[in-house]
């Protein structure tokens, strides 16, 4: 409260006594204060309506102000608005700034409510997605923007992953749609459009190339390997030849190595997920993997096998023996004679696991990210002498990747090293459901 107010006080007191003091006569003390209250009532009356309509009609409350305490609320409802108008016009410089950030972003940006329908869109969404806003501003995205793997991506609401399309409106653009969920229990979404047009092509340009070079290489490979295999078999061969022919078939063969894996690999790429799957019986595809490998060690290891035999994935069965027989193949040739590798095909609660450990040498942990490289060996020398292409763990992770199934590589130098495939519970098949299935598959047919 300021002074005016007591002051006002004040006067209203000094004239309800001269008031008093002045008609003396028949008034009493109660008539005379009302005579002075009566105007003060009125004046408060005349502010307080005054202010209510004001504050009604939104009228900035600037000086002068009447004196006294209206003075003060007026005064202070006119600060507050005055910080008000503040705030309202700083919001409103940041959601001009954020707009404008918006707009000029290269990507796609379109809000979803939590109905799926546009609200807001930038101008990049128009060349990318064809969607143009205010224009389509509450139509359903599906409506506007139809591809039959987005409905599905959005629906899943797994996004951890974008989805790569090619919009029906421009099909030689090809977009990476990413989707982040937001807003009240996340139900409003913001979709991403990533133009990879370019990325795309070259990507494609580069698996044909290898896939193209690699079979390319094959026809003359086999003739060469043909021919040295004549020679070597050859009794008019002399015997000073044999060594370097030995030599060159055995680089041959590794040259063979390496064009089948990038063929596999160029086979991989094609397709993000496994096509024709079905029931693969894991076990028994592990023991022909086992022996394999006990003869690739001839007897330098030692195995323990832990194989669950009513565990059985759906897939595809020649990428899983690959991917597996890998592994187990890489135990044996990166750890010396006398280790130990142990091998568990197990069902846990996060879904099925093939683990193969070892007491090797292990890998030096700077080494581990890059491990799934193409090519890419802790130790090159000793790796092709035990005949690696370095593509064996690219395949691994390619094959896994189809099978919506991730790699975990856990080693430590001089201790050993794990490989775990971790595969989704949705996919995991037991003996008996197999046979359901069959059942059922032979009945219906
Ligand atoms: N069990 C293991 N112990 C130690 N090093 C390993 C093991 N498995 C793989 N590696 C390392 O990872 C590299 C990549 O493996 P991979 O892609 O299968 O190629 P490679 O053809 O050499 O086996 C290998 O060259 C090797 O250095
Ligand atoms: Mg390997």
């Amino acid at each position: 409260m300021r002074w005016g107010s007591v002051y006002e006080l004040g006067w209203i007191t000094l004239a309800a006594l001269a008031a008093v003091a002045l008609t003396g006569i028949g008034l009493g003390w109660a008539e005379a204060t009302l005579l002075v209250l009566c105007p003060l009532l009125a004046r408060h009356a005349w502010h307080l309506i005054r202010l209510a309509r004001l504050i009604r009609r939104q009228h900035r409350l600037v000086p002068p102000f009447p004196k006294g305490i209206w003075g003060d609320i007026y005064r202070a409802i006119g600060q507050y608005q005055q910080r008000g108008r503040k705030g309202r016009k700083r919001q409103l410089r940041f959601f001009r700034r954020f707009r404008e950030a918006a707009n000029s972003v290269p990507d796609a940006l379109v809000v979803l409510d939590k109905n799926r329908r546009i609200e807001w869109a930038n101008p990049a969404a128009q060349v990318l997605m064809n969607l143009s806003w205010p224009r389509d501003e509450g139509k359903p995205l599906l409506e506007v923007f139809t591809h039959p793997e987005l409905a599905d991506y959005i629906c899943a609401g797994e996004y951890a992953r974008p989805l790569e399309v090619a919009p029906a409106h421009n099909r030689s653009l090809m977009l990476s749609i990413r989707v982040a969920p937001f807003g009240e229990r996340k139900k409003q979404r913001l979709i991403v459009g990533r133009d990879i047009t370019k990325i795309f092509h070259l990507n494609l340009i580069r698996r044909d190339f290898v896939a193209n070079a690699s079979h390319e290489l094959r026809t003359p490979l086999t003739v060469i390997t043909g021919f040295l295999e004549t020679l070597i078999d050859s009794a008019q061969t002399p015997s000073n030849h044999r060594r370097p022919l030995n030599l060159m078939q055995h680089q041959a063969e590794r040259m063979r190595s390496i064009i089948e894996d990038l063929l596999t690999l160029s086979r991989l790429e094609m397709d993000e997920h496994a096509i024709d799957i079905a029931p693969v019986d894991v076990p028994c595809e592990l023991e022909q993997i086992v022996a394999d490998a006990s003869a690739l060690s001839g007897g330098r290891h030692r195995f323990s096998i832990d194989i669950d035999s009513d565990l059985m994935l759906l897939g595809k069965d020649s990428e899983l023996r690959s991917a597996f027989s890998n592994l187990l193949f890489n135990a044996v040739k990166h750890t010396p004679p006398g280790s130990h590798i142990q091998l568990v095909w197990a069902s846990t609660a996060s879904g099925p696991i093939f683990l193969v450990e070892d007491d090797g040498p292990g890998i030096e942990p700077e080494h581990i990210p890059r491990l799934t490289e193409r090519f890419y060996r802790v130790d090159k020398a000793r790796s092709r002498a035990s005949g690696g292409t370095g593509l064996g763990l690219a395949i691994v992770k390619h094959v896994l990747s189809r099978h919506d199934a991730r790699l975990a590589v856990a080693s430590e130098p001089g201790q050993g090293s794990t490989f775990t495939c971790h595969f989704p519970p949705g996919i995991a098949l037991t003996a008996s459901q197999l046979e359901r299935r069959r059942l059922r598959a032979a009945t219906s047919a």
